[in-house]
Formats: structure tokens, C-alpha cells, sequence
């Protein structure tokens, strides 16, 4: 597992090939890995128009454009495919993929209710790890990928596998965890300790569901607010329940950070230029919106990715 920068050139020289990723579901056996798409079959019982919308709103602010159309949208780790979905409402042609198979077919499931099975939506499993299978996906006006690269087990490396895929003139939309130094190394182990098994998991989820209700008690408790408030209408803000993100958080693994700085000269070094970024002082996801520098031959949408097989 590459943990900075500079490693990434030779993670990429030893790149894996196809047959090296044969799906996530060995690695969850194994304990190496959080079954992310059980999380987002759930999810999909809680969508609302106000959530889809959004998600478009959070694409258009951050790619400073209210309409795709005529665009390519590579979608890399889809989980629920909301995403995917705004893309393709707003008029982009998009191409989805997961590794995890449950959120392919989450993903699925997405595009055959809300997206009406539509042609120019196209959804598979597959991994950003793997370099044979994005070597045929070919280049794209707009590659996302939001809280993904850091759950691969290989961040830079999959940072370094995405730059491919950006066509010239196209935008990359990442966001990574934040580095806070010995505090994320302590998430890490908690991560690790949650997906190594039952055993892990039947430690992990009391003690931090004690310690995530008290902290959140005493401070409600504290700011004069209701402390039921906070479960309530934690579903209406997210979509989601508190205590699913709970459960997320505790066993998001592999878990990687990266410092923005460090993000900020990994692309730079790679002919991309930041055009928008959202920083958290927190142990959230930094957001970073690149532009890449239209390549010779490469005219913005002319021969980016298609979006079709
Ligand atoms: C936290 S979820 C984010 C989902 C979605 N991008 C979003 O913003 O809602 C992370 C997703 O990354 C996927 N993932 C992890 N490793 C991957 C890999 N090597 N290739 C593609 N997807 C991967 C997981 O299966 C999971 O669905």
C-alpha cells in the first residue's frame, strides 16, 4: 500500500492487471475490507427527489455548470449511483462503475427506477486498480470519484490510474479524507479491528455508539438543543440514518488519508490545474475540483470517453 506521493510512480510502474481484482467480496471474507455496498442497497429506501436534486446542485456548484449536456461522466466507486444519476439528469452521458457488486447493482437498481433504463447510462463492475479494464473505458470530459480512492488500499496509485481518463479540457472531481496526523492513524485501527470479524465488530460497535451518543448528549445538552433532534432530523439532512453513518464510518476500510497539499502537487506534477477546493479542519473529505490542459488531439468533448460499451 502506497502511503505518499512520491511512491506512486512506482505503484504505477507495477500496475495490476485485471485478473488481480477479481471483486471485493474475498476481501470482506478475509476481514481486509468493509462491505460498502450493503450499506447502499439500504440507502436506495430513502432516496427523495430533495436528495437527487441535491446531488445535481452539488455537481453544478462544484463543476461551476448548471447543464452537461453533450458531456461524458466517468462515475469511479458509484455506491448508491446518486451521483451518476444527477450526471445524467443534468445531460451528461455516464459510465458507472463499482467494485463492490452490491453497489453495482444498487447502482443499478438506481438507473431502472430514476433513469429509465436509459441507453446512455451504463453501469458495471470494475475497479480503478485495475489498469487493463480503464485502458478500455477511454477518456472522458469529467471524471468523479468522491470518497473513493482512499477506500482502495492503494490511494495513489488509484489518484495516479483516474489522470488517464481525464480528457484534454476535462475536470476531475475527487474528494479524499483529510490527514490528521496520528488521529486518522487511530481511525485506521478502529477500521482495521471493525472488518477483521465478528469478534472486532462486537467490541468496535458498543463502545463507539456509547461514545458517539454521549458526545453528542453532552453536547446538545450544552447548546440548550433537544437531544433527540439530532436523530430525527439527521434522516431529513442526509437521507440517511445516524446510526447506518455510524456504522459507516467505524468500518469504512482499507482507510487512507491525504493532505491537500500533497493532492495539490500530485496533479499540478501531472499537467492538471485546481480550479475549486473545499478544505474541512475535521476528519471529513477534502474536495478538490482539477482542470486538465487540453492535450495536442484532444479537443474538449471531441474524442473524450464515450459513454457507451
Ligand atoms: C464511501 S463510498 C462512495 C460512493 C459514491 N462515490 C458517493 O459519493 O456516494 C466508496 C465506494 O467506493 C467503492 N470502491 C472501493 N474500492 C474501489 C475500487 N478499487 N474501484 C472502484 N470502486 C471502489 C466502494 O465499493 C464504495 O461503493
Amino acid at each position: 500500500m502506497s502511503t505518499n506521493p512520491r511512491e506512486a510512480a512506482g505503484a504505477v510502474a507495477g500496475a495490476r492487471d485485471g485478473a488481480a481484482h477479481g471483486g471485493s467480496g474475498d476481501e470482506v471474507r478475509r476481514g481486509e475490507r468493509f462491505a460498502f455496498g450493503e450499506n447502499w442497497s439500504r440507502f436506495l429506501e430513502v432516496l427523495d427527489e430533495d436528495r437527487i436534486r441535491e446531488a445535481e446542485r452539488s455537481l453544478q456548484d462544484m463543476l461551476g455548470m448548471q447543464r452537461l449536456d453533450g458531456l461524458s461522466f466517468l462515475d469511479v466507486g458509484s455506491g448508491s449511483g446518486l451521483f451518476s444519476l444527477a450526471a445524467w439528469r443534468l445531460g451528461a452521458r455516464v459510465r458507472s462503475f463499482d467494485y463492490d457488486s452490491r453497489s453495482v447493482a444498487t447502482t443499478r437498481e438506481m438507473r431502472r427506477r430514476y433513469g429509465r433504463d436509459d441507453e446512455s447510462w451504463v453501469v458495471e463492475e470494475g475497479s480503478v486498480l485495475d489498469r487493463v479494464y480503464l485502458g478500455g473505458l477511454g477518456k472522458f470530459d469529467i471524471v468523479y470519484s468522491w470518497g473513493v480512492l482512499h477506500h482502495t488500499g492503494s490511494m495513489w496509485e488509484a489518484m495516479a490510474n483516474v489522470v488517464p481518463q481525464v480528457g484534454g479540457g476535462g475536470q476531475l472531481f475527487i474528494a479524499l479524507y483529510n490527514d490528521q496526523g496520528l488521529v486518522s492513524r487511530f481511525w485506521a485501527g478502529v477500521k482495521r479491528l471493525y472488518c477483521s470479524g465478528w469478534p472486532g465488530r462486537m467490541f468496535v460497535i458498543p463502545v463507539f455508539f456509547a461514545i458517539f451518543a454521549a458526545a453528542g448528549l453532552a453536547s446538545d445538552l450544552l447548546g440548550g438543543r433537544n437531544p433527540l433532534a439530532r436523530y430525527s432530523e439527521y434522516r431529513r439532512k442526509r437521507g440517511m440514518s445516524l446510526t447506518h453513518d455510524w456504522l459507516d464510518w467505524l468500518g469504512g476500510y482499507p482507510y487512507e488519508t491525504a493532505k491537500p497539499g500533497d493532492v495539490f502537487d500530485f496533479f499540478s506534477g501531472r499537467g492538471f490545474t485546481l480550479r475549486k477546493l473545499v478544505t474541512r479542519a475535521s476528519l471529513g473529505c477534502n474536495e478538490f475540483v482539477f482542470h486538465r490542459e487540453t492535450e495536442a488531439g484532444c479537443g474538449h468533448g471531441a474524442s473524450a470517453g464515450r459513454a457507451e460499451p
